[in-house]
């Protein structure tokens, strides 16, 4: 039966529209053992840490999976001090045990960490060992007084989630050259992981997700070598790395189907990237759209691969793949892992236009890898600013605009400034370095930018980075017989993982 503490906890939640459910088990402490007896994963559960920070006591709600930055908290706080709180604090500030911590601590700031939204369902402390609170984590957004912060290291998880995984995957869809956004936000985690030498890497063109949207066969043909040399030039080695395409094995469509026997119809059509879509193409809502995600997830899982790198758009899809690997497992008594994304520093390019990320569907709002000097400075220059002079206001309580020294990113304190400066600040700093953006933002609070000259700047740093890998580039792509060999040998090393996978999924379905 569900204890009271729990029961009156869940009625608090409720009442503050927090629909949830409470989740019985043995009397447990440790989050790995209460995850493993309800059926999930520590990337499903959410802890609670009560931390003193300076005079004060804060609650920072993380995912299990990921490891907090004493650093950036004290950072955004402006503390001295800082550290857990005593197991006498905890009692004190909870009047709960140990070990069950709840996501809402009246009286004390809570601070969520922007990872936790990455999971659709999280689980959580109910107050008591015998119960798991479970609930949206969106939901949490409704919780009095709370701060959606970042305050989790990207490595930590995924070293705590993956001392299992032996494999990464990822793919990109073959729909026109690759621009900085696929390049900062997933082929620079491609090359980062294929240099560890820990796993076996399998880059993919995406081509058969790329008919999921209208296109034209003789572009498609040709984008998609086009985007294997793109990979080469960035420096994926081949020898190390499994290059291919998606359509050279079929068994990825196949383990798709199976997949789709444990997704429903509904499901699938509540998802963003979806409903994107069809608002795009209207005329093309089609069955093979529909399953877009599905044939994602069983890219990533017919290799068994638990880590994706991927811009910070694919977590939708990447949940979808978690929950059919959580499927097929308890259904079949397969070993999908679970596989998580892992995040570069650029995992979200702004778009050149300032509004939204930069992407191939949208008119000037993208520099190809490809561009020239010329051609990065046209469009540089048409990124929309502001007099150059802009008010950042209303600063954070302790500092003032007057005698601040640049020491912290001051438009992601303050928040407000135009989009495209905005932009150009995230492009500054992901070409020409953080130190340099802090001069741009001291000087626009003071003396003010002269965007001539800036941008004429930022465009020679962008094409200094890109002029390498199109030096490099126009090179393999005369080599016709090299590129070959690649997609060959990538396509025979591919098929055999993906063989075996799809013959463990039919045995343990009843196929064979
Ligand atoms: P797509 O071109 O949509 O197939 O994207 C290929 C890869 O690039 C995916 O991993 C995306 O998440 C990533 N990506 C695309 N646009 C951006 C962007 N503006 N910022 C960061 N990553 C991006
Ligand atoms: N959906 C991804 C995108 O639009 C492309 C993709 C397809 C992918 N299958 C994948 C990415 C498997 C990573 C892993 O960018």
């Amino acid at each position: 039966m569900i204890d009271q503490i729990s029961l009156g906890y869940s009625k608090i939640m409720t009442e503050m529209g927090i629909k949830n459910k409470i989740l019985e088990h043995d009397s447990l402490v440790e989050a790995a053992d209460v995850v493993a007896q309800l059926g999930y994963t520590l990337n499903d559960s959410v802890a609670t840490l009560i931390m003193k920070a300076d005079d004060n006591f804060i609650a920072v709600l993380r995912r299990d999976v990921t490891k907090i930055s004493f650093k950036k908290i004290k950072k955004l706080l402006g503390v001295e001090m800082l550290r857990i709180a005593t197991p006498e604090e905890f009692n004190k500030i909870t009047e709960l045990e140990i070990g069950t911590a709840r996501f809402y601590v009246p009286g004390i700031k809570t601070y969520i960490d922007k990872k936790v939204f990455g999971k659709k369902t999280i689980l959580g402390g109910t107050g008591s060992l015998t119960s798991t609170f479970q609930c949206q984590s969106e939901d949490l957004k409704k919780l009095p007084g709370i701060q959606v912060v970042d305050v989790t290291s990207e490595i930590e998880e995924v070293v705590t989630n993956l001392k299992t995984t032996k494999r990464v995957f990822s793919g990109i869809r073959a729909t026109g050259r690759l621009h900085l956004g696929n390049y900062l936000g997933a082929v620079k985690g491609f090359l980062e992981l294929e240099k560890t030498g820990k796993y076996e890497t399998v880059y993919c063109v995406v081509d058969i997700h790329s008919i999921t949207t209208p296109f034209k066969p003789d572009e498609l043909r040709a984008n998609k070598r086009e985007i294997i040399i793109d990979y080469l030039a960035a420096g994926l080695d081949p020898k190390k790395s499994i290059i291919i395409y998606q359509s050279d094995i079929p068994e990825h469509i196949e383990l798709a189907f199976y997949f789709s026997t444990v997704e429903t119809i509904a499901r699938m059509m509540h998802l963003p990237t979806y409903k994107e879509k069809v608002k795009q193409h209207p005329q093309a809502n089609t069955m093979a759209l529909l399953n877009y995600p599905i044939l994602m997830a069983s890219d990533i899982l017919i290799y068994k691969a638990g880590l994706v790198p991927v811009g910070i758009d694919q977590e939708p899809h990447l949940e979808v793949a978690r929950e059919i690997a959580r499927k097929m497992n308890q259904i079949y008594g397969t070993d999908f892992p679970e596989p998580v994304r892992f995040a570069t520093k650029g995992e979200y390019i702004p778009s050149l236009t300032g509004e939204g990320k930069m992407s191939k569907s949208v008119e000037n709002s993208y520099i190809n890898l490809t561009d020239n000097l010329d051609e990065i400075k046209k469009k540089i220059a048409k990124v929309p600013t502001d007099s150059g002079k802009g008010i950042m206001g209303p600063p954070p309580k302790g500092i003032d605009p007057k005698t601040y020294e640049g020491k912290e990113k001051y438009s992601e304190l303050v928040g407000k400034i135009p989009s495209g400066v905005a932009a150009l600040f995230e492009f500054v700093e992901l070409f020409q370095g953080l130190e340099k953006r802090k001069y741009y933002e001291k000087i626009y609070i003071t003396t003010g930018i002269k965007y001539g000259q800036m941008k004429q700047e930022l465009s020679e740093a962008i094409f200094a980075d890109l002029k390498p890998f199109q030096e490099r580039r126009a090179k393999i792509a005369e080599d016709t017989k090299y590129v070959d060999e690649v997609i060959r040998d990538g396509a025979e090393r591919a098929r055999k993982i993906a063989r075996e996978t799809v013959q463990e999924v039919k045995e343990k379905m009843g196929l064979l």
